[in-house]
Formats: C-alpha cells, structure tokens, sequence
C-alpha cells in the first residue's frame, strides 16, 4: 500500500491558537483525509514547539517553570484540534524524550562528518526572532520582522556548513519543479539564493545565555538553536532512525510563508548533510488577513477558530477556509465573507439540492431509491458531468488548489439543481410516467451520492450525515470505504430499495452579521478628532453632519433577483457591493420591476440598517427608491460606478 505523510508547522506554545494556524491544520487534515479516502497509508502529524528564549520569557511572566509552562499550552493546542473535526494521527513536542534523542543523534551525525565546526561570531541578534541577521538583511539596520534594532552579540558559537550546499540545493528545486508549490515561493528560494546573502548557519546557543533547550551531544556548554532543533520534529515523531521512519518518510509539508527559508534552504542542506532523502513537496501558503489588515492582538481583532465552530459548526469553517483562500495566495477573512459563502454554497446549493431531492423522494417513492429506466441523452449528460467534476476535483485537491477543487464540485452540484428544475419531477408524478421519474430520481440521488463522498476531507461530519440520509453504510471516523477512482469513473445507480431519509436541513441559512465595529485603534482616533470638532447642536428637525454621515451608503449591482417565496409584494435581490460577497435585501419592488430587469443594474443603497427578517428571510440593508403617485423608481448613479462606491 502507499504511504503518505503531511505535516503541520509545530506551533510556538507562547500564544493562543488562532485561524492562521487553524487554516495550515485544517488543510493539513484535509489533505490526510483525501489520501484516507484514496486508500493510502497516511499518517498526519502536528505538535508544538517548545524551546527558545520566547517561552522562558512567557513562563516567567506568568511565574511558572518553562516546563509547567510549555505543557499547559501544549494541552490546549491537543485539545483545540478535535473542535475543528482535525484528526491528526501523531501530536509530536519539542520536549518530548524521543526528539530530544533524535536531535541529539542527528546533530552528532553531522557532527561526525565534519558538517559542523566551531568558530567566533559576531552578529546582528533578534530576540524576536531568535536569531542573527547579517548586516544585508536587515532593513536600514532593523529587524525585517519587528522593525526593531537587534543587538550585535559575539560569541563562540558551532556552526553548521550549510553554504557549501547551496549550489547543489539550487540546482535540486530548479530539476523538481514540484519540490516547492506554488511557483512563486520556489522562485523566492531561488532568489534567496541567488542573492548571496545566505552563510553558514549558527545552530548553537551558549547555555549562558539560554538554557532552555537540547544540550548538544559534543558540548554541554552549549544547547541548539530552536530551528535545528524544530525541524527534525519531522523525522523524531517517526522514531527516526528506527520506528516509522521508513514506512512515511519522505513526506510532505505545509506551513505559511512566513516560515519558507526554514523549510526552503535549512532543512534540505541538513538531511542533505545526514545523507538522507528530502522530502517530497513543500506546499506554502499565504495570509490570513482580517478585513485586508494582518491579524495582531493589539488591533482586537484575531479571530478565534473555536468560536466560529461553536457559533457555525466545524464543517461550514473548514469549507469556508479551504474555499475562500486561494493556496500561495493571502485572503481577507470577515464575519460577513463567511456568512455570505456558507448561505450561497452551503444554504442554497448543496443544501438545497438534498432538502428538495430527499422530500421529492419522500412524495413520490416512498423514501426509497426507485427503479430505473435506460437512461436518456440529459441523463446521460449528468453522468460524464459527473465525471469530469470528480476528475477535476481529484486532480486540483492533490494539486492543494483547493479553491478550484471546490469550484468544480460545485459546478456539478449547480447541475444538478438545474437538473431537477428542467426535468420536473412533480410533472413527471402528475403524469404517472413513475419509470421516468425514477430514473430522474436515481440519476441525482447517484451524482449526490458522489458529492457527499467527496467532501469527505473537507467537510468530514456533513460528508457522514449526508451519506447516511442517502442510505449508505458509513463507519465512524474512518474513511468511507470506497474507490474514488471507480467512483469518478463509474456513475453506478443506488440499489433500489435503498431506505432513504425523508428530508434534509444540514445547512441552515445564516443572518448576516451586524456591520463589525472598527478596530480599537481607529475607534480611539475617532473620538479624538470628533472632539476636536464638535460641531454646533442641530436646530429642530436638522441633523448633524455626523448623523448623516452614521449612514452607509453605497452602489452596487443586483446579480439576483426573485419574487420572495412568501411575500407577493417583495423581491429577494442579491447585490454585489464589492464586499466579496453578495448581500440579501428584500424590496418591495415586486409590483414595479419584473425580477429579470433588474439583474446587472445598478442600485444606491443603505447597507447598516439593522438586518430584518421578512416572512422568514433576512434582509440586510434597504434600496433606495423614489416615489410618486404610488409608483417606485430605483434610484440609480448617473454613471456606471465600481460596486461599493461611496455615496456621501
Ligand atoms: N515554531 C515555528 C515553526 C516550526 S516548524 C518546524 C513557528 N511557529 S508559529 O506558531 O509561529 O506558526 C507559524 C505558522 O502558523 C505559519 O507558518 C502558518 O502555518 C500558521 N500561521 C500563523 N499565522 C498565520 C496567518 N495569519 N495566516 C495563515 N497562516 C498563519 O513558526
């Protein structure tokens, strides 16, 4: 059987987990699932990093020892990865016995070759980072990361030779275009080294200085630097050299970019200078920002995973962050994106698809998979569709484009929706064609079935339930055991007679959230340039400029319209204010405006008005319109304007 190994980053225990590092775990899950769901041997492993000069500080200030302090937060990172549905195989820490050894005997390894000699340093020192600089990279003589001086520290320090392997390492990820994914940070690494600018690399801490680490096997004076020290978490959580090491290794890795020379240029050269094989991919990620702003605890807004959970359940989370970011690429996370993704893809397509094909079942087949007839040229038009998707998304998920793996499962689900509407399965009731209706039935409650399995890896509770509703046997916590390959290939119909459930409502609809507040800092500026220019008290029936400018006006486009299933006098619009996603408002325009006019025109609207609901659907924010004589007119720009366009 073939085996497969993903890694996590271990983490630093010196702050609370949050979605950066919810984001690498999950697609880290993910992607052990996927290979689960393919038949392989898998292991994923994630851990904590637990040495440095950062969390003998951090014990300090909370007034416990580095080790009691190291194995409470190690708990809660353990503890936190199961609320998000991750599963990891192996939980590996810096200060477990078995990596202290391996670091030890991989260090004496190098050691022995003669990869790693002593010398006098000077350099550039950034508690930060725990690490030197030399004087090129650091940015008019601060820290790139901190922006703050480092302090010039010499010692005698080891040191291992990793220049002597940059030209083979340059040449190694310029003949495995693979080796780094995507391009753009194998590019990166090339430019690293290409610039020169990388040396030697100082693996060694005095004990002096810093103890709270592994003591080097050839030197009890010294202990070694946090990074050699991390990256063999790798290897020591296999039992390196004996254990699983030859049944996993090489694997893969993911981390984000901020991690990339580590993982790029240290960790080759140093299982290059051991004589062992390196891994096999590198996959690396971009940022989570928060509303385009990078995540900090001093702006308040660092967004916690387990609150999302408890507030919108683990499997819209995990679709959503799998989804939104493009893999390489930084994403913009807000409330109001998620709120907007779940509805449409989870509310209004999946969801829906089994909600109306599980009744439609419960009506007319008595909730069991009916008996099929020859299928037809529409039908048969499901089953290659069917195909196709399941062979993109095979192809993109293995490839980390998760995004676009997605996408062209929902091409599918999209489908199917349109399916169901142009093949009328209440006509074909009406009619008695049972045989047709059948078949209809069974063409979609196979390519649903295909679905749900799919999003096994994403969405690994929904996938069970969905499976389950659809009859079909699923062991808890392990992979459904299927061929994905056969499934894609084959579009083979349930077993008729298969009990079915009689609804489905796994994705409810979500309100949208009220506008966020903004960040503490920009709230406290506010408040000190209002003060500043208090303006005079409004006479009667005036209001302040203040007031008026409380209100968010914006334009945007209608990219949806219907007439509000309850409501004869209201329309459901979809509006594009270039929020990232559409926002619902209901209108009573319904007697002013056929729903197809007005797809692609533009409208002025309020978006903070407190949401409402009406006749059971939400409405977040109001289109503006004049009247006369009873008669709404939209008010509109005079010029086609950017979607999310000021009004003032
Ligand atoms: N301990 C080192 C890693 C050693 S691995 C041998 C470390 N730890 S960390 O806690 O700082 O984690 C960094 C990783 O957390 C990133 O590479 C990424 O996986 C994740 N993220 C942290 N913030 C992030 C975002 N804002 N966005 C996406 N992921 C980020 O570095």
């Amino acid at each position: 059987m073939q085996s497969y190994f993903v890694t996590t980053p271990i983490y630093y225990v010196n702050a609370k987990p949050h979605l950066g590092h919810a984001y690498t775990t999950v697609v880290a899950d993910a992607l052990a699932r996927y290979h689960k769901l393919s038949g392989e041997d898998t292991l994923f492993l994630t851990g904590t990093d637990e040495h440095g000069d950062k969390i003998v500080q951090a014990a300090e200030k909370e007034g416990k020892t580095p080790k009691e302090f190291v194995d409470g937060i190690s708990a809660r990172f353990q503890s936190l990865w199961p609320q998000l549905g991750v599963a990891n195989d192996r939980f590996v820490r810096t200060t477990d016995e078995q990596h202290v050894r391996a670091v030890q005997k991989f260090l004496q390894k190098v050691y022995d070759a003669g990869d790693i000699y002593f010398g006098e340093f000077g350099g550039h020192y950034c508690y930060g980072c725990e690490r030197f600089y030399t004087e090129k990279e650091l940015e008019n003589g601060l820290c790139p990361q901190h922006q703050t001086k480092p302090e010039f520290i010499s010692e005698k320090n080891y040191f291992f030779k990793m220049s002597k392997y940059l030209p083979w390492l340059r040449e190694h990820i310029e003949r495995n275009p693979d080796f780094i994914r995507p391009e753009r940070y194998r590019n990166e690494l090339l430019g690293m080294i290409d610039s020169g600018g990388l040396e030697d690399l100082c693996i060694s801490r005095p004990k002096s200085r810093l103890s709270w680490g592994i003591e080097l096997p050839f030197d009890k004076d010294y202990v070694c630097y946090v990074w050699f020290d991390a990256l063999l978490n790798y290897i020591s959580a296999l039992g390196w050299p004996e254990g699983d090491y030859a049944r996993y290794w090489p694997g893969e890795h993911l981390v984000a970019k901020d991690i990339l020379k580590p993982h790029g240029i240290f960790w080759p050269t140093m299982l290059k200078a051991a004589g062992m094989p390196l891994y096999k991919r590198l996959n690396v990620h971009g940022y989570w920002l928060v509303r385009d702003t990078k995540m900090s605890k001093s702006l308040g807004n660092v967004v916690d995973p387990v609150d999302m959970c408890q507030r919108y359940g683990q499997d819209a989370f995990r679709y959503f962050l799998l989804r939104e970011m493009h893999f390489g690429s930084d994403a913009s996370f807000s409330e109001e994106a998620f709120v907007g993704r779940v509805n449409a893809d989870l509310a209004n397509d999946l969801g829906n698809l089994f909600s109306r094909v599980l009744s439609m079942c419960a009506k007319y087949c008595d909730s069991k998979a009916p008996e099929a007839g020859p299928l037809n040229d529409d039908d048969k038009a499901i089953a290659e569709l069917s195909a196709g998707a399941l062979r993109n998304f095979r192809q993109l998920f293995g490839n980390v484009q998760f995004s676009q793996a997605l996408e062209s499962l929902w091409e599918l689900v999209r489908a199917l929706n349109k399916y169901v509407d142009a093949q009328a399965p209440w006509a074909l009731f009406k009619q008695g064609d049972q045989l047709r209706l059948g078949t209809v039935m069974q063409v979609l409650l196979t390519a649903m079935r295909k679905i749900a399995l799919c999003v096994w890896p994403v969405m690994p509770q929904a996938s069970v339930t969905l499976l389950r509703q659809l009859g079909q046997e699923t062991p808890d916590g392990a992979a459904p055991a299927v061929s994905l390959e056969a499934e894609t290939e084959e579009f083979a119909l349930l077993t008729p007679g298969t009990a079915l459930a009689s609804s489905s409502n796994l994705f409810p609809r979500r309100d949208m959230p009220a506008p966020a507040e903004a960040p503490a800092a920009e709230k406290k500026k506010e408040k000190k340039e209002k003060k500043e220019k208090a303006p005079a008290a409004p006479a009667e029936g005036e209001i302040t400029f203040d007031h008026f400018k409380a209100a968010v006006l914006r334009v945007g486009t209608v990219r949806r319209a219907e007439k509000h299933p309850d409501a004869d006098r209201i329309l459901r619009l979809e509006i594009d204010f270039g929020e990232g996603q559409l926002r619902q408002i209901l209108s009573g325009l319904a007697e002013h405006y056929a729903p197809e006019d007005l797809v692609g025109k533009q409208v002025c609207a309020v978006l903070n008005l407190a949401p409402r609901k009406i006749r059971g659907l939400m409405s977040c924010g109001m289109v503006l319109t004049a009247e006369k004589d009873g008669k709404l007119c939209l008010l509109q720009p005079a010029d086609v304007m950017p979607d999310g366009s000021v009004i003032a």
